[in-house]
């Protein structure tokens, strides 16, 4: 055979083996959309249980509420029809960057905030009895449900298309009009710090340091390794955790992640480097900062601070804003210890948020775990090894 033929059909051979490769591959992103109403009952750890429709609802809108790498740290454990007790489940911690449980509790203030909302349009009212004394404890908060006489009107939208954005951030700062309205009467502990000022500038750097010094830190990488979901197939088996898709990571990038990438990956030094690039690239163009602070570290005003967060993420999507959770400098002891002195802030700041304007608002993608994978019956505790959920239980 011509040389030349051999290369040609050689060639040929190998496209239509790349091609196949390719379209045997993980090749997309999984996100919400795709999920459409699977409740994860093949996969899931406990079966369907018979909660009533609404009050089933009702906890899946509160679990759309955000937590620090897509954890959700909460269980529910029913005790009567529409009485729960909300917990955190300890096997969701982030020791490394969370070492007190101070980021979780804010996030299941936000769950609690979502839970109240939901509720509402549902036409019950909360009734709320704080349990936990410490961040550690198991049993956080005791809800019962009670129909309203007169129900508001209440709409789900902001709950369903809440999510967080990372990239594409315009550089403008944002309008009076908009800081009155995401501020009004929270602007004791509500603080916008305009792209361009001093405390804006000082939080750009430091962020960038804080991220530096965390991804040196090799149990904190390690412990971000364990909750990315490097695949679609364990994305679609957890629905929990950093998918490429919540990352905001697609394209070539996306599909070379899903389908060659593990933990392992995360401990090497280019990943490292690229993250840390990612985070240069993200913090330049914003249009600042909103910081959410709390007149102490309880318990009571962590679940506060979750719950304002949680009402502040949920008005910025109809004015095209995003925000950007970036904790890092609240993480690491050394940026930690600069951040009251540097801002002049006599309240403890629980949130950083990076805040910017969007040109195009894109769907939410990060996924979540199923009611039933959840719930909890009556008793249990995270020590005790998950058993089989059965409706008696709720009885
Ligand atoms: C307490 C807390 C800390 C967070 N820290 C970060 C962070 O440092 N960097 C980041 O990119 N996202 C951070 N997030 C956002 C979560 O990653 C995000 O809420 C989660 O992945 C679910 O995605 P969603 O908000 O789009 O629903 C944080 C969220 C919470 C509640």
């Amino acid at each position: 055979m011509k040389r030349s033929r051999f290369i040609g059909l050689a060639g040929g051979v190998l496209a239509a083996a790349a091609g196949t490769a390719y379209w045997s591959s993980d090749r997309r992103n999984l996100v919400r959309a795709d999920l459409g109403t699977d409740d994860g009952a093949r996969l899931g750890p406990t079966i369907p249980i018979s909660l009533p429709e609404d009050e089933r609802e009702i906890l899946a809108l509160a679990a759309l509420a955000p937590s620090g790498h897509n954890t959700q740290p909460w269980f529910v454990q029913p005790l009567a029809p529409r009485r729960w007790i909300v917990g955190q489940d300890r096997r969701r911690w982030l020791p490394a960057v969370d070492p007190e449980q101070r980021e979780t509790m804010l996030s299941v203030g936000a769950f609690l905030q979502n839970l109240e909302y939901a509720a509402a349009a549902y036409g019950y009212t909360c009734r709320w009895t704080l349990l936990a004394a410490a961040n550690q404890d198991e049993r956080v908060m005791e809800v019962a449900l009670a129909k309203t006489p007169s129900p508001v009107a209440f709409d789900l939208a902001p709950i369903r298309d809440r999510r967080t954005v990372r990239t594409g951030f315009l550089g403008e700062a944002l309008r009076g009009a908009d800081v009155a309205r995401l501020l009004g009467a929270e602007r004791e502990s509500i603080h916008y710090l305009p792209t361009g000022g001093p405390e804006s500038r000082w939080l750009d750097t430091r962020t960038i340091e804080a991220n530096r010094l965390q991804s040196l830190r090799d149990p904190a990488q390690n412990e971000l390794g364990r909750w990315i979901r490097f695949s679609s197939s364990e994305a679609r088996r957890r629905r929990d955790g950093l998918s490429t898709g919540g990352m905001e990571i697609t394209g070539v990038a996306g599909w070379w992640v899903r389908n060659f990438y593990d933990e392992r990956d995360v401990m090497t030094p280019a990943f490292r480097a690229r993250g840390l690039e990612r985070v240069r690239g993200e913090v330049a163009t914003s249009a600042g900062w909103i910081l959410i602070t709390s007149p102490d570290a309880s318990v009571a005003s962590l679940l506060d601070a979750g719950r304002r967060m949680a009402r502040l993420f949920l008005q910025v999507r109809a004015l095209g804003i995003a925000l950007h959770p970036m904790t890092q400098i609240l993480e690491e002891p050394a940026t930690r210890l600069e951040l009251s002195a540097a801002l002049g802030l006599g309240e403890h700041v629980q949130f950083i948020l990076r805040v910017g304007y969007l040109a195009d608002y894109p769907p939410p993608v990060s996924l979540r775990r199923p009611v039933a994978w959840f719930l909890r019956p009556p008793g249990e505790h995270a020590t005790t090894p998950p058993r089989r959920f059965r409706p008696a239980d709720v009885a």
